[in-house]
């Protein structure tokens, strides 16, 4: 296991050049394998999400050759339309592999994706929208066993929530069914235009990604293609984070600034001072942020759920008190004990955290216990008083690059040790 020694109480300043944005090139690479030529992805982050993607890929039969943050993906050698229990345990969300190996092949067999430290991860909004596709899903055993015959048929499907996974596994089946298929409340996540901008440029016909409905005119088939994923906003949001923490500035480079949309009027809440110009963001934090009265997360364009453990780490240190309402994920405040051990004053309550507050965080020795979370201890750390130690480094590599290489650049003292 490995871990990082952050030594806290410097100011952070500089410029970051964010990397792709992980939820976008998860489902990109699960899509190359529709298509009947090579697909290049390039601004592919280099994540142990994107190694497990490439690991499905691979033992799909699809060739593979990667250098630096590019992908390419041959899928005209795949082969297999299974994903064995140990590759679906390494990322639950390789579920949207569903869709495009049922799509491809006609058949399907993975095991059920389990839970992980959000909660359950219910599948079921992922499974009635295939069936209304044509799938057949038989639950066998832990094993999902899917087929259709022939082509799979366009059909209306409504999600009772906009469930980003559901969504994409809905395009990916759909791209290249018999007709049209229209999604009604459809998730409308940057990730999700992203997902239909690599697919249209394969040959579909997706028209309305990022509204209220989406149409999915089904072709005959795909061609592969090249593909830039976006900037990852919720990196760029944590990294933004780690410097407002800590009274400093920082310059994102290569950012989409519409995609930090909910976020910025948050930090502006507190105290920030952001400016937009093309694609560049600066931030100047004050000496002490301010309270945000209150935070919700909510589906795109709402705030963000991936972001409520990092401005928590903010609002833990700022000048009054704030209130955080998270609506999406059942068991998403895992980071609030940890915080507590570096000295917050956080009290929740089912969904509701109340969060008090101090004048300074003093280090400790915390775990991660998921990605974000574990972003966010890293950002408290950077503030406390002292010596702050972060184990569970796993769940951090998940979604951030070198996240110490990244800090570090823009004056943070953190030190990876390998145990
Ligand atoms: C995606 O997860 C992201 N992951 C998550 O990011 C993100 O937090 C989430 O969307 C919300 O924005 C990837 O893109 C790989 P959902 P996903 O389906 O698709 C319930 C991170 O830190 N639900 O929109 O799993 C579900 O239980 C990760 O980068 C059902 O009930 O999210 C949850 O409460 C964490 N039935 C809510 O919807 C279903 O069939 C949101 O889930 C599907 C979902």
């Amino acid at each position: 296991m490995s871990k990082l020694i952050l030594q806290g109480g410097r100011r952070l300043s500089g410029e970051i050049f964010v990397q792709g944005a992980k939820n976008s090139a998860l489902p990109l690479l699960a899509a190359t394998i529709l298509g009947d030529s090579v697909s290049e992805i390039h601004n592919c982050p280099d994540l142990s999400d994107v190694d497990a993607s490439i690991n499905i890929l691979q033992y799909l039969g699809c060739g593979i050759s990667r250098s630096n943050n590019t992908v390419v993906v041959d899928p005209r050698g795949m082969f297999r339309y299974d994903i064995p229990d140990n590759l679906m345990r390494e990322m639950r969300s390789s579920i949207v592999f569903l869709g495009a190996i049922v799509a491809k092949t006609g058949r399907a067999r993975i095991s059920f994706p389990g839970g992980c430290e959000l909660g359950p991860r219910p599948i079921d909004l992922h499974l009635s929208s295939l069936r209304q596709l044509g799938v057949i899903i038989e639950e066998d055993h832990g094993y999902l066993d899917c087929r259709c015959e022939g082509r799979l048929k366009g059909a209306h499907i409504t999600l009772s929530f906009p469930s980003v996974g559901a969504t994409e596994n809905i395009m990916l089946a759909a791209a290249t069914a018999e007709g049209t298929t229209i999604i009604s409340n459809p998730a409308r996540e940057p990730e999700i235009s992203d997902l239909a901008d690599y697919l249209n440029s394969c040959g579909a016909r997706i028209h309305g990604a990022g509204e209220s409905t989406m149409y999915i005119e089904g072709v005959e088939k795909l061609s592969g293609t090249a593909h830039q994923v976006i900037p990852d906003r919720i990196a760029a949001t944590t990294f933004m984070s780690a410097a407002a923490i800590t009274g400093g500035s920082l310059v994102l480079r290569e950012i989409v600034p519409s995609h930090l949309g909910p976020v910025i009027p948050v930090m502006e809440e507190m105290g920030c001072d952001i400016k937009v110009q093309g694609h560049e963001l600066k931030i100047t934090a004050p000496p002490r942020l301010k309270r945000v009265k209150i935070i919700r997360t909510l589906p795109y364009p709402g705030f963000p759920t991936d972001a409520q453990a990092p401005i928590m780490s903010l609002a833990s240190v700022a000048d009054g008190t704030s209130v955080f309402v998270e609506n999406i994920f059942e068991n998403r405040y895992k980071h609030v004990g940890e915080l507590l051990r570096l000295g917050a004053k956080i009290k929740v309550e089912g969904r509701v955290a109340v969060v008090e507050g101090v004048p300074r965080l003093s280090g400790a020795t915390v775990c991660a216990m998921d990605l974000r979370g574990g972003a966010a201890l890293v950002i408290a750390g950077i503030a406390a008083e002292g010596i702050t130690e972060v184990d569970g480094l796993h769940h951090i590599d998940r979604g951030y690059e070198r996240i110490e290489e990244t800090l570090n650049s823009i004056g943070a003292k953190i030190t990876r040790v390998n145990e």
